[in-house]
């Protein structure tokens, strides 16, 4: 019974181990010794060398159906495959070790979404050639993405995802007011390895430029920012919106007078004074506190003293209104309200970012008529959604031209985004729709009166 049993299977185990471990030799010399010592099965041993053969000859037949069948083998063959495959692979992209036996892959998670694993480096290989070589490496378990991120020096972790972060946006849960600061920053959404992207104002400080073209998710990148800043009793948030949509819901809020709603003639005028006074009273009182406090610039919040989050929604819309104003009221050159927004919100742009005033500013392109390039540059957090234009691009990431080729495909809330410090990623904006965007900012300056009403900004 042992004897044509061991015939039967044992031309089939061989065969298996033939083939994992890539030896020839080993496995038909234990083939012949079969064949010698179990004379008596050699039967069961010829029926067992006809079926291994059989099935290996018609292996691309079935072996698809035998993969999906058996999902619970998965982890034995992905550790199997690691420990067979990996060292050629690295050796293969001239990351093997010259000196040394390079270390095999440590795999130590497996599921349906993503092979994690750990590997010690090869002596003078850095964290940074295996990201050079990110691509070929993901195909060696034939994943889409593989994300790699050193633990130390000498030990990176490596992770084949089969996820996709951005195929679809994330609802934001917007925070209770009161609960969050400006410390834990402004996630705008998610990039491609499933990390928050977070716009922090102050650390380190940067104005924001977001641009877009037309629905390409500028507004609902603005109100997922916003929900999150009404939330914050150390941010105040004002601004211009020619819409009216963006920023009606603050107008409840104590800062309620500090909005410009709208393009009519009364809105411009209120427009100008808000700028005037985020010059000639804000900017001014708190570089004097600076002075005073012989600081050079403001790095810490708190409600009695917010950081000032300008938003200007729109600003070309909006500039454009100020033209026809000027136009149809014939006004002398000094007197015109877009030559003088346009001078407060650079001084806001230049100085207001150690005075802790800082502008979000959103455009449906930087061109250099309503943007000059001076402006631009003050604003080193961007965004960029959908830009039907190469050179529009060029203006918001020049130092990232291949970006441009993919900017004109992008979905609604798809785009880049690049901060002091943080290198250019795709990423996906969370969502919140309009509705539920109203209902949160008024609850939060609701919240405000009770709770913030007596402290001036
Ligand atoms: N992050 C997102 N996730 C999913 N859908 C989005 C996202 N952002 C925008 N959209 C979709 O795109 C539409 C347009 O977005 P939005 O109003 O923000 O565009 P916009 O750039 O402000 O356009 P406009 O310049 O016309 O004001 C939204 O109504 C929504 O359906
Ligand atoms: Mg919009």
């Amino acid at each position: 019974m042992v004897p044509s049993l061991l015939g039967l299977c044992m031309p089939g185990a061989l065969l298996i181990w033939a083939r994992t471990s890539g030896r020839r030799v080993a496995p038909m010399l234990a083939l012949g010794a079969l064949m010698v010592f179990q004379l008596q099965a050699l039967p069961w041993l010829a029926l067992g060398i006809g079926i291994a053969g059989l099935a290996a000859g018609t292996r691309r037949l079935w072996v698809t159906r035998w993969l999906s069948s058996t999902p619970f083998m998965r982890p034995l063959r992905v550790r199997r495959w690691a420990k067979h495959g990996w060292v050629s692979a690295v050796t293969s992209v001239g990351l093997g070790s010259l000196v040394k036996p390079t270390a095999p892959l440590r795999v130590t998670g497996v599921t349906d979404d993503g092979i994690y694993a750990l590997w010690t480096l090869p002596l003078g290989v850095t964290a940074t050639d295996v990201l050079r070589e990110g691509e070929s490496l993901a195909a060696f378990f034939d994943a889409p993405r593989l994300d790699i991120t050193p633990v130390r020096p000498t030990l990176i972790a490596l992770t084949w995802r089969w996820d996709e972060p951005l195929a679809a946006s994330r609802e934001l849960d917007p925070p209770t007011p009161g609960t969050v600061c400006l410390a834990d920053g402004l996630t705008i959404g998610r990039d491609e390895s499933g990390s928050d992207v977070v716009w922090s104002p102050l650390a380190p400080a940067s104005h924001a430029l977001l641009v877009g073209g037309t629905r390409s998710g500028k507004s609902i990148a603005l109100q997922v920012a916003l929900a999150q800043a009404a939330a914050m009793p150390d941010v105040v948030v004002v601004g211009i919106d020619p819409t009216g949509l963006l920023l009606a819901p603050f107008s409840n809020g104590p800062q309620g007078a500090r909005l410009a709603l709208g393009t009519a003639s009364n809105s411009l005028a209120d427009a100008l004074e808000l700028l005037r006074q985020l010059v000639d009273v804000d900017l001014a009182d708190r570089l004097e506190r600076l002075r005073e406090s012989r600081a050079d610039a403001i790095r810490e919040t708190s409600a009695a003293h917010p950081l000032v989050l300008v938003v200007l929604e729109e600003y070309p819309a909006f500039l454009a209104a100020c033209a026809a104003d000027d136009t149809g009221s014939g006004r002398k050159p000094q007197e015109r309200l877009r030559t003088r927004a346009e001078m407060y919100v650079q001084r806001l742009l230049a100085e207001g970012l150690k005075a802790g005033i800082v502008v979000i500013l959103a455009a449906q392109r930087a061109d250099a008529d309503v943007l000059g390039g001076y402006r631009r540059d003050q604003m080193s957090t961007r965004l960029a959604f959908r830009l039907e234009s190469a050179d529009g691009w060029r203006m918001v990431f020049p130092a990232s031209p291949e970006v441009a080729e993919v900017g004109a495909t992008l979905a609604p809330g798809e785009g880049y985004f690049a901060s002091p410090g943080r290198a250019i990623a795709r990423v996906r904006g969370d969502f919140i729709d309009y509705a539920a965007y109203r209902d949160h900012v008024e609850q939060a300056m609701a919240w405000r009166r009770d709770h913030l009403s007596e402290i001036p900004i």
